[in-house]
């Protein structure tokens, strides 16, 4: 028998009030911004996964190269019972982790698509039919009231999604993270790297167009939960590298002057031709600069680990004062 438990702390009421919220505000303020969490319905999860397996987006192969390499060594570091991973996805790179800690007992995926977390743990649990899964449908912004379980408690945070936080939002992220962790609990925490312009941008602009594809999926979004009248096909996928904060913007450009209707707002946003709405920063890291935002945070960073490229980098580190 499998062991899986699904907690829902975003209710479909409280996901709609902050969803208006975030897009009356978003989009009546100069230069206009949606935030990226709404990106990820279950067509944004699908279209991610896609993301993942396209030639030019390195991220994640990158990432599960490090973790097939290390994994029996985080596993001896951490001597984690129980996981906790934010922002989890299809959970498909933690299974290097999963199939190395023997002694765990407790796999808490915590993530906004309610589909990925199902669709995940239905994979786990075939494969780990002794695992316990205890899925937390909540955003990992804001407190996350966790499953007992035993400790000690590795939280993982993969994917380079801190990238996708800004830099105070990512302080404040760090903050929460290490209220989570006693004694003897540790952090992993994938990070890409700054890079050739070139290799970066091509990351977040593929190709086949399946980065426009998903970024365009938030107009899906807005059109179907608030009754809006975005055309896709009106605007076009923008990356840019911001040099000067190192990381990748995307935004949606509109391709000629536009009137947007929002039913459930009440609301029309006009756009000027080219006018661009921010949908999401990924931003790209150093060593120096992880360490110093874990260190603000009350952490340390006690281990290192990059691809054999050195495109991307695993941390492990310790609430101060801890031992790993
Ligand atoms: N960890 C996976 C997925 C990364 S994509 C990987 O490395 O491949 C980012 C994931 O975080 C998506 O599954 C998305 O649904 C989730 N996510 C984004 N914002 C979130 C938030 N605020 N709270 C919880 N999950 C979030
Ligand atoms: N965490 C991923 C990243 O920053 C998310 C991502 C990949 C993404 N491609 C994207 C988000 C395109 C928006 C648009 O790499």
């Amino acid at each position: 028998m499998s062991d899986f438990q699904l907690t829902r702390t975003l209710d479909e009421r409280t996901a709609e009030t902050a969803l208006r919220t975030d897009v009356l505000e978003g989009l009546t303020r100069t230069p206009k911004v949606l935030p990226p969490k709404w990106f990820y319905d279950a067509r944004g999860s699908e279209l991610f996964e896609e993301i993942t397996r396209l030639p030019e987006y390195y991220p994640t192969r990158a990432e599960r190269e490090i973790l097939q390499g290390r994994a029996g060594e985080i596993a001896a570091a951490t001597g984690a019972r129980t996981l906790v991973e934010l922002g989890s996805g299809s959970s498909e790179k933690t299974r290097h982790l999963i199939e190395a800690m023997p002694g765990l007992d407790t796999y808490v995926p915590v993530d906004v698509s309610e589909s990925a977390l199902t669709g995940a743990a239905e994979a786990l649990l075939a494969d780990h039919p002794r695992l316990r899964v205890h899925a937390l449908l909540a955003d990992f912004t804001k407190a996350l009231q966790l499953p007992d379980s035993p400790g000690p408690r590795l939280v993982v945070f993969l994917g380079g999604t801190i990238g996708n936080l800004l830099p105070p939002e990512r302080a404040e992220f760090l903050a929460s993270v290490r209220a989570m962790l006693s004694p003897g609990d540790a952090l992993l925490m994938g990070t890409d790297l700054v890079k050739e312009e070139s290799v970066l941008v091509a990351a977040y602009d593929d190709a086949q167009g399946v980065t426009a594809a998903f970024n365009k999926n938030v107009l899906a979004v807005v059109d179907r939960e608030l009754g809006g009248d975005f055309h896709a096909a009106d605007f076009a996928h923008v990356a840019v590298w911001n040099r000067e904060h190192e990381w990748i913007e995307m935004r949606l450009r509109a391709r000629s002057e536009a009137r947007v209707k929002i039913r459930a707002l009440d609301l029309v946003v006009p756009f000027a031709a080219g006018e661009e709405i921010l949908t999401e920063i990924s931003a790209k890291f150093r060593e120096d600069g992880v360490r110093r935002e874990l260190a603000a945070a009350g952490m340390e960073l006690t281990h290192w680990w990059t691809d054999s490229a050195g495109r991307f980098a695993l941390s492990l580190s310790v609430a101060e004062g801890g031992v790993v």
